[in-house]
């Protein structure tokens, strides 16, 4: 079982488990995502799916789906992302993001499934004192999305420990871009891209005039930001080697793991690899920074490579190429 399967991050693991071989069911809402993406998996794959249409939300709702199936494990995208609105709409991201996490572990409870794979986030990390980051290191959260990943991160362990039972993989992504190389499956943002690469891509494809740097005078290789960003082809994978460790006989119950390359890449170097990609030239403006963004952020990603057999594989260079192929697919998206 997929929840949030039709949106971003969910598409793309949808196609590997199922071009792995992998029975998948999903849930959404399409409170972000619409139904053109799910036949484009379908398309793709050769195969169809099970659809529910449904809002983790609703526990009736989401009981009718599990006792009409027999699912094994849950992969739980569904949930609210964007920082800024988290900040003016607090209750709707707790209410989606924890409220509906812990119904769905109740029913997983109530069907006795208790194998999970959780998207969690970087930002659980906070403002870290050194990097790369490692799991073990400290805590926090500066806004209500962020707030909202680290609550269920707190829940899943308490849970791990109540139930060793439950094998829980809970994956910590540093920052997913790029699409599926066929051009078929990618991000769609639904209103003004939040994202730095939607929005490079958005100003290529003329939908944006001009990109907005947030600062220029961060202790960074050139004053602009650094992010960890990773292939969504790698990170979909990464969901694959999680579900296959939930099944071995190391799993333990609360597993954290940093998804990233490890590797930091700044705002400037994204927009210059992305005009080499794309034959585009990218107009920008250096404006203030961001409120709540920091310096940099980079993975130390060697936990999921000793324990998951997984690494992320696709450089800078394929995820530029494949955000265009996507954008230039479909300039509005799945629409
Ligand atoms: P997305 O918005 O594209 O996908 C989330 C999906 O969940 C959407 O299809 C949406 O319609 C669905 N959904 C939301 N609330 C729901 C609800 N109450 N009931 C049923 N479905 C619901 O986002 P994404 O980028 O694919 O992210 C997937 C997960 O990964 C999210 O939990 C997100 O917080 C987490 N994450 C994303 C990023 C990122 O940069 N994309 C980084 C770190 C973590
Ligand atoms: N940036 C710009 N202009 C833009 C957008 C972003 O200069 O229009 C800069 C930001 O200041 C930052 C970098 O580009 O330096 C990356 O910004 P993103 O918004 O793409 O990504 P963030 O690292 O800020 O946040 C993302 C997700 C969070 C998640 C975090 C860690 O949005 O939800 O990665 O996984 F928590």
């Amino acid at each position: 079982m997929v929840t949030g399967g039709s949106g971003f991050i969910g598409t793309h693991t949808c196609l590997e488990l199922i071009n792995a071989g992998v029975n998948v069911s999903i849930i959404d809402n399409f409170s972000n995502s619409v139904g053109e993406s799910l036949e484009r998996i379908e398309r793709l794959s050769g195969k169809k799916v099970s659809f529910y249409e449904v809002d983790i939300r609703n526990k009736n709702s989401l009981q009718e789906v599990f006792k009409a199936s027999d699912f094994s494990a849950v992969i739980h995208f569904a949930g609210l992302k964007a920082v800024g609105e988290s900040v003016s709409y607090p209750v709707r991201y707790y209410q989606n993001n924890v409220l509906g996490t812990l119904n769905l572990l109740d029913v997983m409870s109530q069907y006795n499934v208790r194998k999970l794979v959780f998207s969690s986030s970087a930002t659980v990390y906070g403002d870290p004192e050194t990097l790369p980051i490692k799991e073990f290191f400290p805590r926090s959260a500066t806004n209500p999305y962020g707030q909202s990943k680290l609550m269920v991160e707190h829940i899943l362990e308490d849970l791990a420990k109540a139930d060793p039972e439950w094998k829980i993989a809970c994956l910590r992504y540093f920052n997913p871009v790029g699409a599926h190389s066929s051009g078929m499956i990618g991000e769609d943002p639904q209103d003004i891209p939040n994202n730095l690469m939607p929005y490079i891509s958005q100003v290529a494809v003329g939908k944006r005039e001009k990109l907005s740097i947030f600062g220029n005078d961060y202790p960074t290789v050139d004053g602009t930001g650094v992010r960890d960003y990773i292939h969504v082809t790698d990170l979909a994978k990464g969901h694959l080697a999680a579900l296959n460790y939930l099944y071995s006989e190391q799993a333990e119950s609360f597993s954290p793991f940093n998804l990233g390359r490890g590797q930091g890449i700044s705002v400037l170097q994204l927009v210059n690899a992305f005009e080499k990609a794309s034959g585009r030239k990218i107009p920008y403006e250096v404006v203030n920074r961001r409120p709540g963004d920091i310096a940099a952020c980079y993975a130390d990603a060697q936990r999921a490579k000793q324990l998951l057999g997984w690494k992320a594989h696709l450089g800078v260079e394929d995820m530029c190429k494949d955000a265009w192929r996507w954008q230039e697919m479909n300039p509005t998206g799945y629409k």
